[in-house]
């Protein structure tokens, strides 16, 4: 191979730092690998490893030596080829501050506005918002108020559009990004720890930690622009990189390739591609295109735009978006811009800065890839220069895409957008215009998700001048992404409206004719949907110019209008115009209580500023032992079946590989995890039981390659001579296939449900509700490192929640005892309960494999095995019948309920006694049920956050509603009838209802309609929805009870000589500040000593790691009461040290006038007082159960078009008790509300018909986004005063509030039902019972709502349009 273009030595930094690699022997290792692998910095973290999540996030800064400038941009390590950062700068979150050199005031105030919780995401996001201001800044906007970036609002809420949090719920990190924004008002942030409300802006920016603009850019090391300006380069051999700088450099290259067959080579520019592909192959060679100057170049002259292939999206959108462009005429301008604004929609911001417009094309013409950009670019004319040899070409973009495959060689060097203004003939009529707009339906409206469909259109149109109407004189519609090969014209379609005068008729055989052509491939899921969206675009396009619809359009006026218009939006008071422009909002309101100071206050959540820098160590980040190695999980695909053996592939490389664990490797038990119900094996012995489940451990030594090796894995299955297995819970009753459900399990019965149904005036009989499943998505997947010690010992780290027992399977496992095995947690990076159980086997494996090999073992599972494995919450199906009276009181329940709870028991037995906790929050009158734990040959479910309370929360309100639409009366009337009184209270909830005071529900629930204007927002949700045709409102209140226990938890707390304390709890800090509030406690019980003040006391206290061996009985961190037990287990030590101290401290008090904490201390410790105390809280057995409370009223908005939903406001009235920290149980309740949205609204867990998950990534799992949490969210806290049970009054906030989330579906149905109304309205019919009790499902994604909406809406509205003329 010549040397054209071959990359020497690669020189880059990283936070200053200068590295040099001579041999990149792996040119596939990317950037986060590197990052990860071989430098200290630790704080890019792997989330997902496909460009979709935002933890690997780093500042990419680029030196242009010509023009001596620095260019920055965010982009994914994940996807970032390490070769391609020659020359370039890195900054991560450490290098944008750290704890040594000063934390940035990003990280300052990340911790003040409470936006970490367990903090995984946050380097990432911290990165983002950092690339946004060095960006923003230098730019010549006008100067910023002091203390301000030039960033706006808006941008300031994007910058974090792709980042994806699990804890928080974003409300406090756009917060927390807004604050640098020079338009904020300091008014619209929420709660945090600088200021307290009422003071002047000016008071509040001088608390914040102080920003100066001009000091905003990122610094490019001397070294590296001396070394760029130089042109150094070291020569190096096994090289397989090639940066070419010109088009010749690359022919010679791939003429030399061409000689040299065999060779397999790889093109790239940003290699966001393999975000997609995730190819596992390695290639011989890999040609870097974006130094070839041709191919980066953006021309723009009259005739168009010609964008190199090799010029990153955001550039292009850039170039695009310009304004003052001179040479263009108006209406190509418009275009550009559109196109622009949809291209912002593409991925993320931080794909989108590496991720080229050629590449984005290419993936759509060689493998298919739904893009946006192929559609968008179709109806506007793109010419495609591309090169084949020495040969170019130009082709128009359709016969671009219409070509088969181009080979490997082929290149795209450009792309030509032309002009409209000056391709048209006729532009000098003054009545003729260009319509242009492009459309895109995905699940979130910012990008980050690949659309069901996407579309452009572009029309000329004549305006007749006897006024009869709108000629389309001709048109041109895109139709893409939506299970087709390549984005579509519709030509019949086009064929019919050109020259047609456009009419209510006309428009509708057009929807009919398209209707027949946008047809998806077989096997796309949902095609009726998608169909549907392209009916519904193009009426949106063209309804406007129809006179008759232009009246009811609400606001959709799409196209450009260039010139005065007589096409006017009727953009009514409640149009699209009005919603807020602004991503999210809200107002929290806390009430403050001094009584067990600093217990109470809103502090900063512990270790959350070096979160943000990624200082924070987290299980991945612990560096390798010597020697260590890596495992990976070979599973079963088949649900059930003898495993017969295991093969690699033939053919395929298993470098690196060292063993294959499997049964026959367990010197103990075959045990991988254990829960208070039963075992599951750590591996299958013989027969596979469900998908997913382990069959082996592969080990090598790296992590890719023991995820290459057990993706080459094949596993020789048998299933002869055994049963079929059993996949759903039907199928589980059919073969009575059940956990057994012991009589204390059982939950509890009420009244005599045949009276019930006696007294009742109305029934429903045998309705059915399905619910599916759930995964975590913690950011940080399963992960451990295993430690081998002397003597058969062995140390573990693990991220997990249940320590205690981990050790004790894996003791088990390996056949010691467990005194030989040393659990160690310090945080982990989410858990939402999938780190309980479910963490043991992962934990378990890497202790055998390092056992019997005798070498440290580590894991971090990728994202698709994790998802594979997780199994995620209980899918459910009930069916139940319900009596009521005319009023909707009702009067008797009785359910089937069938819980599929997997192969293994895990926590299952739980699950009924949970589900109908939350389900009694009403009174039913009587209630009655059977309650089956299917088992199945699918992965056993787990906790999940509110396991089983969420699924009976959401049973109850779907009965309430399908009361109430079978009464056709308002739902929110039949809710209130049936609230409990605090007698029916004490009646469903024996033992946890506490004392009538304790019941708080009815006050809030009249409170919250109050403040949130309820009742008044009700009535102008009618008015909305009488004058809105596409867009109806819906609005619901829904109360919560939730019932919890508090579980025994130990507690340590030591003080050392130098009066520095260190505490130590059974809990885990899992994000959800309990060692925040472990820590106000300790100061709050050590100050009743009265030897300091507390604030002192507080920054003494350091609450360290879990250890099974130093504190044991941790037991499991679960049920939202771990904070507050733990708080109360070193409550009882400090009493202990206290009532030690006092007789020391009066006998000192004696000799001086006060004794500092540090004397007092000191003296103990010379007077052999015993520092240290331990205690096991065990709550009293009448106060282990109680209840909690909250409402929430959603207001929701539907397209009935797409079938979108945007959830425009909540207001959340939480009763938290006395909270131990407000800021903290704030947190916990948007981020559980948050969490409870995406199971509502947005994350669907499919399998196959093996029931193996699909849905195994962020392409195909979607988690809320900043952009789809509500518009205004406004929460507060009620401090309900004293609980005596109470740990200092407190009452849980982990789980309660994510039930409220079913407020949204609620919503949702109210606006679905105002849709279907009008949908009959169309048919001649206003009211039709069967109409109102539909079933939502849930999810309640895009195509449900709009399936319930009417797929056939748009052409059934114009039906009914003609019929009335
Ligand atoms: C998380 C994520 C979300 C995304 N969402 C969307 C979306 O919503 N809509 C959408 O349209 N796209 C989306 N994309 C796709 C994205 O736009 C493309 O990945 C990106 O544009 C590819 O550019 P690249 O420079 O990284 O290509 P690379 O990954 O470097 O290359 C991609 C492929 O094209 C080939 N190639 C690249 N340039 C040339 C050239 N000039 N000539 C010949 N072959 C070439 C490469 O060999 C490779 O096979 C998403 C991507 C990610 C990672
Ligand atoms: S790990 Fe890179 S984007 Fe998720
Ligand atoms: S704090 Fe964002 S994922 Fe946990």
């Amino acid at each position: 191979m010549g040397e054209a273009g071959k990359q020497r030595s690669l020189v880059f930094a990283v936070n200053g730092r200068r590295y040099e690699l001579l041999d990149v022997d792996d040119p596939s290792i990317t950037l986060l690998e590197f990052l990860r692998s071989q430098t200290p910095f630790k704080s890019v973290k792997l989330g997902c490893g496909e460009g979709g999540c935002g933890a690997c996030i780093v500042l990419l800064s680029k030196y242009d030596p010509v023009l001596d400038q620095v260019e920055d941009s965010a982009v994914s390590s994940c996807l970032t080829l390490l070769c391609s950062v020659n020359g370039c700068s890195i900054t991560t979150a450490e290098g944008v501050g750290n704890s040594k050199d000063g934390f940035h005031p990003i990280q300052e105030r990340f911790a003040g506005f409470h936006a970490s919780q367990c903090g995984f995401c946050t380097p990432g996001m911290c990165v983002s918002l950092f690339s946004a201001l060095v960006n923003a800044d230098k730019t010549n906007r006008p100067e910023p108020r002091p203390g301000f970036s030039k960033l706006t609002v808006s941008e300031a809420e994007k910058a974090i559009a792709g980042n994806l949090c699990r804890c928080t719920g974003y409300r406090p990190i756009a917060d927390a990004c807004k604050s640098f924004a020079a338009d904020v008002d300091m008014e619209d942030l929420g709660l945090n720890s600088f200021w307290k409300n009422g003071e002047s802006d000016e008071a509040k920016l001088s608390r914040l930690p102080s920003y100066n603009h001009s000091n905003a850019s990122s610094k490019f090391p001397e070294f590296l622009k001396k070394h760029i300006k130089a042109g150094a380069t070291l020569a190096s051999q096994g090289s397989h990189w090639y940066s070419p700088a010109s088009v010749e450099e690359l022919q010679s290259l791939l003429q030399e390739n061409e000689a040299n067959d065999g060779t397999s080579m790889k093109i790239i520019v940003g290699n966001t591609g393999m975000g997609y592909y995730k190819e596992q192959e390695s290639y011989d060679m890999y040609i870097d295109l974006k130094y070839i100057l041709e191919l980066s170049i953006i021309r723009k002259d009259q005739t168009g735009i010609e964008i190199g292939a090799a010029v990153t999206i955001s550039k292009a959108i850039e170039a695009m978006k310009e304004e003052n462009e001179g040479d263009f005429h108006l209406e190509s301008k418009t275009v550009f811009q559109k196109i622009a604004a949809h291209m912002e929609k593409i991925a993320s911001g931080f794909v989108r800065n590496s991720g080229s417009v050629g590449g984005n094309l290419m993936m759509a013409q060689r493998k298919h890839f739904p893009s946006d950009i192929a559609t968008i670019l179709l109806p506007v004319g793109t010419i495609m220069n591309i090169m084949t040899g020495r040969k170019i070409e130009k082709l128009t973009l359709e016969e671009f895409l219409g070509r088969p495959p181009l080979d490997s060689k082929t290149i795209l060097l450009s792309i030509k957008i032309p002009c409209w203004g000056s391709r048209r003939d006729i532009s000098s009529e003054t009545d003729t215009k260009l319509l242009f707009d492009t459309y895109r339906a995905a699940l979130r409206p910012l990008g980050n998700a690949l659309p069901y469909l996407n579309a452009a259109f572009l029309a000329e149109v004549s305006f007749c001048t006897n006024s009869t109407g709108v000629r389309l004189n001709n048109c041109q519609l895109a139709f893409g992404g939506y299970g087709t090969r390549r984005p579509i014209r519709a030509r019949k379609v086009e064929e019919f409206l050109t020259g047609k005068l456009l009419s209510v008729g006309v428009l509708y055989e057009a929807t009919k004719l398209l209707g027949t052509i946008v047809i998806p491939e077989d096997g796309t899921s949902h095609p009726s949907y998608r169909t549907s969206l392209a009916v519904g675009y193009l009426y949106e396009f063209l309804s406007p110019l129809i006179d008759t619809l232009a009246e009811i359009s609400d606001g959709f006026l799409n196209g450009i209008l260039l010139k005065d218009s007589k096409i006017k939006p009727s953009c009514d008071e409640f149009g699209k115009n009005q919603l807020p422009t602004l991503l999210s909002s809200g107002k929290q309101v806390i009430q403050l209580s001094e009584e067990y100071h600093p217990v109470g206050k809103p502090i900063t959540k512990a270790g959350a500023a070096i979160q943000a820098s990624g200082e924070a160590i987290y299980v991945d980040d612990i560096p390798s032992p010597r020697n260590c190695l890596h495992g990976a999980f070979v599973y079963s695909t088949e649900p059930l079946a003898r495993v017969k053996g295991i093969k690699f592939k033939p053919g395929s490389s298993t470098v690196g590989v060292t063993a294959l664990m499997t049964v026959k490797d367990i010197p103990g038990k075959n045990v991988g995890s254990k829960s208070i119900f039963g075992e599951e094996p750590l591996y299958a012995d013989e027969i596979a039981q469900c998908v997913g489940d382990r069959i082996a451990f592969v080990v090598a030594g790296t992590q890719k390659h023991a995820d290459l090796a057990a993706n080459i894995a094949v596993v020789d299955y048998d299933k002869e001579n055994l049963e079929p297995p059993i996949l759903s819970v039907e199928e589980a009753v059919d073969r009575c296939s059940f956990f057994e459900l012991p009589p204390s399990l059982y939950p509890l019965q009420f009244g005599d449900f045949s009276k019930g149904m006696d007294a009742a005036d109305h029934q429903i009989l045998s309705a059915q509700i399905e619910l599916g499943s759930q995964y975590y998505f913690y950011m940080e997947t399963q992960t451990a490192l295993a430690v081998p010690d002397e003597d058969n010992c062995i140390v573990v780290y693990s991220s997990n929640q249940v320590p205690e027992f981990t050790q004790d399977t894996i003791a088990q496992c390996l056949g010691v005892p467990g005194h030989n095995v040393r659990v160690v947690t310090r945080r982990i990076g989410g858990g939402f309960g999938g780190k309980a159980i479910k963490a043991i086997s992962v934990a378990t494996a890497c202790a055998l494999a390092a056992y019997k090999l005798q070498r440290p073992v580590r894991i971090y599972m990728n994202r698709k095995t994790d998802m594979i494995m997780a199994g995620g919450r209980h899918p459910m199906k009930i069916t139940y019948s319900v009596g009521f009276k005319t009023n909707g009181k009702i009067t008797a329940l009785k359910l089937n309920i069938l819980i599929d709870a997997g192969i293994y028991s895990d926590v299952s037995l739980a699950i009924p006694g949970m589900m109908l906790g939350a389900l009694k929050k009403y009174d039913w009158g009587a209630l009655s049920f059977d309650v089956k734990l299917c088992k199945t040959n699918l992965p056993s479910r787990s906790a999940m956050r509110a396991p089983g309370d969420l699924q009976g929360s959401f049973i109850a309100e779907a009965i309430i509603e399908d009361v109430a639409s079978s009464l056709s009366i308002e739902v929110d009337s039949v809710r209130n009838v049936n609230l409990h009184t605090y007698n029916s209270l004490d009646f469903f909830y024996k033992s946890s209802a506490g004392e009538p005071m304790e019941y708080t529900l009815p006050a809030i629930w009249d409170k919250l309609a109050t403040s949130s204007s309820f009742y008044q927002r009700t009535e102008m949700l009618k008015e909305f929805n009488r004058r809105n045709t596409w867009r109806k409102r819906g609005i619901s209140r829904v109360p919560i009870v939730h019932e919890v226990s508090v579980r025994a938890t130990p507690g340590k707390v030591s003080i050392l000589h130098d009066g520095s304390i260190v505490v130590e709890v059974g809990g885990i800090e899992l994000g959800q500040g309990l060692w925040t509030k472990v820590k106000q406690m300790t100061a709050y019980a050590l100050s009743l000593i009265q030897c300091g003040g507390t604030e002192e006391l507080s920054k003494k206290v350091r609450v360290i790691q879990a250890d099974t061996l130093s504190l044991i009985q941790g037991g499991m961190t679960a049920g939202s009461t771990t904070s507050e037990s733990s708080c109360e287990a070193v409550r009882l030590c400090c009493n202990v040290l206290v009532e030690r101290l006092t007789s020391l401290k009066e006998k000192l008090l004696q000799q001086m006038k006060s004794i500092e904490w540090e004397t007092l201390i000191f003296q103990a410790y010379l007077n052999s007082v015993n520092l240290s105390a331990s205690s096991y809280y065990v709550p009293d057995s009448s106060s282990t159960h109680y209840l909690n409370y909250g409402v929430a009223v959603s207001e929701v908005e539907v397209n009935l078009l797409t079938g979108e939903t945007t959830t425009l406001r909540t207001d959340i009235l939480y009763d938290c008790g006395q909270s131990l920290n407000p800021a903290v149980d704030l947190g916990q309740i948007e981020g559980a509300y948050v969490q409870g949205i995406g199971f509502f609204m947005l994350e669907e867990y499919p399998t196959n018909t093996n029931g193996l998950v699909i849905a195994n990534g962020t392409w195909t799992y979607k988690i809320p986004t900043v952009d789809t949490i509500p518009k205004q969210f406004n929460v507060e806290i009620l401090n309900s005063g004293h609980h005596k049970n109470r740990v200092l009054s407190s009452k849980a906030s982990g789980e309660p509030p994510l039930l409220l989330a079913v407020s949204v579906h609620c919503a949702t149905r109210a606006a679905i039902k105002e849709a279907r109304r009008q949908l009959l309205s169309w048919s001649g019919l206003d009211r039709d019972v069967s109409n109102s009790t539909f079933k939502l499902q849930v999810p309640a994604t895009m195509p449900v709502v709009k399936e319930l909406c009417g797929l056939d809406g748009v052409q059934r509205f114009l039906q009914w349009t003609m019929g009335r003329k």
